[in-house]
């Protein structure tokens, strides 16, 4: 015979481990830049993809399956909600994505119609996971899905400003010829046109780099650093308008979101998630630095902002209230 028995094991030696389970709503561009920076990260032990374009669903599924062999082994299939009965986690990527030109914004009526439906299947078969939102506007996505779940507010987030903030301290680093992880900095608010640069949280080893109230007129080299924020502010327009969308940095950032989840890191990470009662501000999902592990988000930080950056924290949660009151939800 093939196989030559050592010995029969009469116990488990290792405690038997509930296997760590995601399920991927969406196979778009996004959803699929997920499953892949999860796999070669080797984040869940088993990874369920949905979408209702099942022939596309299957190559995606084919293909990443069939790169098994280089990576450590997941088990990755497609299928339907109800297969997500056990997972710890549902990524939600699914949704019409921004045309060149478009605001996140633009999107929440075609995406609300298309959450009616889904949040309330995901709750009902994914009844223990923690929902982690990508679909934009991923502010106003969340707290629909926060309203249709009926989940507890800490675990229903989004990624909100995650990836901002990280082209945020790229852009800067570079520009002070640092590795982007040896700076720290901040984009808050909206997940979009009105996000906030924290400039007065910008900091190296603790040190901050720009002045107290760091508005950007006052800023001694702001024609050196002023540019930045924009090209923050404007990168996903600036890509989208190269190769139609964005897909591996939100793959990447949505990865880093999931490891704090999964391994309850305590991460301080800038996902959007419910807001009640900071500078004024409540009943709207916008992005602060939020504690994320086992529970989602479990405290977000009360940031202590320069006038002018607690000003436009405000616009930014007025621009999405705005937004959330004309709905029809
Ligand atoms: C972006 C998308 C994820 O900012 O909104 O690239």
């Amino acid at each position: 015979s093939l196989f030559t028995t050592v010995s029969h094991p009469t116990q488990d030696l290792i405690p038997h481990r509930r296997p760590r389970k995601g399920v991927i709503v969406g196979a778009g561009q996004v959803g699929m830049a997920c499953a892949y920076s999860l796999l070669i990260q080797n984040v869940f032990d088993e990874m369920v993809i949905v979408d209702v374009n099942t022939e596309k669903l299957e190559g995606e599924v084919m293909d990443l399956n069939h790169g098994l062999p280089f990576v450590q082994p997941t088990i990755i299939r497609s299928g339907t909600l109800a297969d997500g009965e056990d997972a710890d986690i549902v990524i939600i990527t699914a949704g019409a994505k921004q045309k060149p030109g478009e605001s996140r914004l633009e999107l929440v009526q075609r995406n609300l119609e298309i959450f009616k439906g889904l949040i309330p299947q995901v709750v009902k078969y994914c009844s223990k996971a923690i929902l982690l939102i990508v679909t934009n506007p991923v502010d106003i996505m969340t707290y629909v899905s926060l309203k249709l779940s009926g989940l507890p507010n800490s675990s229903v987030i989004g990624s909100g400003t995650v990836l901002d903030t990280a082209r945020f301290r790229y852009l800067l680093a570079e520009k002070f010829q640092l590795d982007s992880r040896s700076l720290h900095a901040y984009i808050i608010g909206e997940h979009g046109d009105s996000e906030v640069p924290v400039w007065s949280k910008v900091n190296i080893s603790g040190m901050q780099l720009f002045q107290e109230d760091a508005n950007e007129e006052k800023l001694a080299d702001m024609d050196r650093i002023k540019p930045i924020f924009e090209q923050v502010k404007n990168a996903a327009y600036e890509v989208i308008q190269r190769k139609g969308a964005t897909s591996y940095a939100i793959g990447l950032g949505v990865t880093q979101i999931v490891q704090s989840i999964l391994r309850n890191q305590n991460r301080l990470l800038t996902v959007s998630s419910l807001i009640h009662g900071f500078e004024g501000i409540d009943d709207v999902c916008l992005s602060l630095p939020a504690v994320v592990n086992r529970q989602g988000v479990s405290r977000t930080l009360n940031l202590t902002l320069t006038p002018t950056e607690k000003e436009k924290l405000q616009h930014s949660a007025r621009v999405l209230r705005q937004t959330i009151e004309k709905l029809d939800l």
